[in-house]
Parts: structure tokens; sequence; C-alpha cells
């Protein structure tokens, strides 16, 4: 009996960016029917090597070959032809048309499909491979998790037999985790064919059957994944396997100032469809203190954030930092009466086609002007000073949509934490971050709170919340449902609170 050949054979990939190798000599392969993890730290040539694969890159060496036959992907087009899809973060969706319409968009060209059948097509679809999506919903009305669910219906759609996922579960929520993971296990048993790209080694332990390490652009191992471990994992990643993954408890403790350095008042504000979405927030952050503020998300936090960052109008209420009034202030305003933000989505807060460099002094150009010109020279040693003090793998004048996500979050946090703000809103400021710069954000947000700044820490991750929050509140449907001190917040208390149960008498 002979053996079905791989899905798709990667073999001795070299992919060059000018001096860098991002790619070195890289050797892959993926079975059919089988869930593959590609693994490795953030920079190590993940994305990379599936952009190729997908013909959104073109190899300088090597070669692919899909079911057994040599194969030249030039584009995109090539690829879905091959039957490959991928799903990336950046969804490439049309906001304003149905989820049909996304769907079958470019795809049945000459055909004129009428609008019913189509919506039959690809409600059926998404009931054969079990992918929960309503036809006629519009995609701008979706959640995260909703239109990454498009993308993967349209990729099958288009009959793909090898999925392309890259880092699927950073946007998602633990509930919409386990329903991608329930509908890769259908494909799998269906016999596609998977590339599952995670920071998460308990989410590979639980749903791939091989994995691939990345270090560096080279390969550093494969094994089938019943046959290893995290730690194993984490060695073969980056070379070690204990990680001081730094928490409150090693910080040595500081005294919280006496006075509330942030403080909410009543505030209220509605979202995006003009419905309340932050009920009377009042809540006061001291210095030297992280306040975690723990929710499911969709709980009133995005749009917390951006009141506090002047983004989004406060309806009601007050905001005060260090004294100072702040509601309704512009985002400069807010800036400059010393508040830093770190935002969720950090491809959003930079300018993806200018430099590190402008990225650096985006929010401060007026320091590097002069009689109406802008001092290039002084804007280079300023972003140099930070790459080395932030040891940024970067140089000034990259573009800065080329840095890998870890880089890209350090330039962010360099340029918010040179200012020494008083106050540091920070959301999700390790999602899709590898563990070594995980640890390097941890470390950072830990020695502004030493210094004394006032941190409100957003996160999705309890487990981030309960590491690094002296006291950790509770967002429900707007509203605050209690503040725990750090002894007394355990999973099961937050639990309760996120879940909506309100503060009993004893916690409060
Ligand atoms: N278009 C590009 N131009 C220049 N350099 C690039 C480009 N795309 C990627 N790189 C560089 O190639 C290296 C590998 O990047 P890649 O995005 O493949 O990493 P990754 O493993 O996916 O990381 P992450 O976990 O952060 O997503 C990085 O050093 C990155 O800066
Ligand atoms: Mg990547």
């Amino acid at each position: 009996m002979t053996t079905p050949p791989p899905a798709v054979e990667m073999r001795g990939i070299t992919k060059r960016f000018g001096s860098l190798v991002a790619n070195d000599r890289v050797d892959f392969t993926l079975d059919r029917g089988q869930i593959h993890a590609l693994l490795g730290e953030n920079g190590a040539g993940k994305t990379t090597l599936m952009r190729i694969l997908y013909g959104l890159y073109h190899a300088d060496a090597g070669d692919i070959s899909v079911g057994g036959q040599s194969a030249v992907i030039r584009s995109p087009r090539d690829a879905i032809a091959l039957r490959i899809g991928m799903v990336t973060q950046h969804f490439a969706l049309v906001p304003p048309l149905t989820v049909t319409e996304n769907v079958v968009l470019g795809h049945n060209q000459g055909v004129r499909l009428k609008l019913e059948d189509a919506h039959r097509r690809v409600s059926e679809a998404a009931e054969r491979y079990g992918v929960d999506v309503q036809p006629r919903a519009l995609v701008k009305d979706l959640s995260v998790g909703e239109r990454q669910r498009v993308e993967i219906l349209k990729a099958l759609y288009r009959d793909a037999r090898v999925l392309i996922l890259d880092e699927p579960t950073a946007v998602l929520v633990p509930q919409e985790v386990e329903q991608l993971f329930d509908a890769l296990r259908r494909l799998r048993d269906d016999g596609l064919s998977v590339v599952f790209i995670s920071h998460k080694l308990r989410e590979v332990m639980s749903i791939t059957d091989r994995v691939t390490v990345l270090r560096g652009g080279q390969l550093a191992g494969s094994v089938q994944t019943s046959e290893t471990t995290p730690a194993e994992m984490a060695r073969m990643m980056v070379g070690r396997t204990t990680f001081g993954m730094p928490s409150l408890d090693e910080a040595s403790s500081t005294q919280p100032a006496a006075r509330a350095v942030l403080r909410l008042d009543g505030v209220t504000a509605v979202d995006n469809k003009g419905l309340p979405a932050l009920k009377g927030i009042t809540l006061d952050v001291y210095g030297g203190e992280i306040m975690g503020l723990a929710g499911v998300s969709g709980n009133g936090q995005s749009e917390l954030a951006q009141v506090l960052e002047g983004t989004r109008l406060c309806t009601t209420g007050t905001i005060t930092v260090a004294g100072q009034d702040v509601s309704g202030a512009d985002p400069d305003r807010i800036m400059k009466a010393g508040v830093g933000r770190i935002p969720e989505d950090r491809h959003a807060s930079v300018v993806p086609e200018m430099t590190v460099a402008q990225n650096m002094a985006l929010e401060h150009l007026g320091e590097y002007t002069s009689n109406g010109s802008l001092n290039r020279r002084q804007m280079r040693a300023h972003a140099e000073k930070l790459i080395a003090e932030y040891q940024i793998k970067a140089r000034p004048d990259d573009r800065i949509r080329t840095l890998s996500g870890g880089n890209m979050q350090k330039v962010i946090l360099a340029r918010v934490m040179e200012r020494n703000p008083k106050v540091i809103i920070v959301s999700q400021p390790t999602r899709g971050l590898d563990i070594g710069a995980t640890e390097y954000v941890r470390s950072r947000l830990l020695e502004q709170r030493q210094r004394g700044a006032a941190i409100l820490l957003i996160s999705e991750d309890l487990d981030e919340i309960l590491e690094l929050s002296d006291r950790v509140a509770v967002i429900y449907e707007g509203e605050i449902q209690g503040i725990l001190p750090r002894t007394e917040a355990d999973p099961e208390r937050l639990g309760l609170l996120m879940a909506g149960a309100k503060d009993s008498p004893q916690w409060a």
C-alpha cells in the first residue's frame, strides 16, 4: 500500500528581506488530514513561510509541492487554484456587504448568481462545515470572531483543502476558541489539512497533531504533538525551558500614593450604535498601582479605553488626571495631561508605511521641527537610543509594518514609557506576543508601577490580570460589578462577577 503524498511539502525555503534572512533553508511537510502547529518567537519567520505558500511572497530559493505535484505559486490566485486558503488577522472583508456577498465575492465570476441562491449556498456550506454564520448579516455588524468565521467559510467555499490560520485565536474569547476548535476537528476528519500558528502552547497541545518550530528563520525541529511537552516546545523556540515570568510578587512592593492619580466619577458613554456602553463608571487608580480591569470582552472595556484616550466622548461624569479635569478633552490634551496609552490594536496605533523613527516621534513631531522643517537626524538619533534601550530588533529606517508583533509592541511601549506618563492605559499588552516578549512587556509595566505611574490594565487574560494587579475591578454590561484587592481576587470570585453576579456583601 502506498501512502498518499503530503498535502504540502516545502523544501529548502529561503527568503531574504535585504540583509535579513527571514526563512533560512526551511523544510515543512503538512500531511493530509493533519492539524499542524507552526511555532516560534516573534520574528522567527512563521508568517513569512506561510505567505510564501499562499503566494504573497516569493521565495529566493526552495521548492514547493502540493499533493505530490511540483507547484509554482506566484499569487494568491495560484494558491487558491491549488486549493490553499489563508486567514490572516487583518481580514480582507468588505464591511458594508453581507456575509454571502463577501463569501461569493470574486468567486462566481461570469456566473451571475441570484441572491437567494447565493444565501442558500452559503448557509449550506456553513452547515456542512459547522461554521456558525448568518448569511444575511452585514459584515460591519459582526464581532471579530464572527468575521473570522466568514473568512474561514470564504476559503472553504473556494474548495480549500489546505487552510492556513495565522494566529486565529489571538482575537477570540475562550468560547469562540472552543467553537473554532470544533470546526477544525470536523474539517480534519473531512481530510482537510490545517496550519495553525499560535503562541499559546496550551492550544497547540489540545488541537494539533504535529508541531514544527522555527527559530531565527531556521527549522528548529518537527515532532508529533503527542510526543512533546510545552517545556520541550519552549526549549525549541528559545533555547531555555524556564521563564521568570514577572509578576507582582517579585516586584518589590511600593506604597501606593495617598492620592488617586486617575479618577473617574460617574462616567457614561454610548457605543457605535448609540446604545449605552458605560453606565456610570466610578473608579480611582492610585500612583504606584496597577488596577486590573477584568471582564468578558464586549462589556464596555474598549469604550472605556477610548473615553480615557479622548477618542470617544464621555457623555456625563468627570475624568481627572492628577487633579486636572480632562473630561471631554481631545487625545492631544489628554496626552499632555500625562496619560500614555498602549492600545489594543497595535496596528492601528502606528502608521504602517512610516519608518520606526517616524512612528517613535509621531506624537511629538513639534519637538523635531524648527522653522517648519523636520530635523531627521535628531529623529533618527532618538530612535536609535530607544531601539538600544528597549532591545528592539529593527533599524530606524525600517518601515514599521515589516516588524514582527513583539517588536512593534516594543516600539509602542518605548514611545509611551519614555515620557514617564502619570497614568498608563494599557489594553491587551501581551496579545500575540511570544513568551520572551511577554516577559519583557510585563517587567516594563512593573517598572512603571514602581516609578509611581497609575496603571489601568485592561486584559481578557485573567492570569495576566491576577499576576500583575494590586486591585482588580470587574466590568459587566458597562458597570463596575466590584473591586477586589489582590489578596481576595481569585478566578472563582472574578468569574462570578464577570458573569454578572452581584457583589456579595462578604466581598464588598
Ligand atoms: N515585508 C517585509 N519586509 C522586510 N522585513 C520583513 C517583511 N516581512 C517580514 N519581515 C521580517 O522578517 C522576519 C520574520 O517575520 P515574520 O512576520 O515571518 O515573523 P513571525 O514568526 O510571523 O512573528 P510574529 O510571531 O511576531 O508574528 C522579521 O524580522 C520581520 O521583521
Ligand atoms: Mg506572524
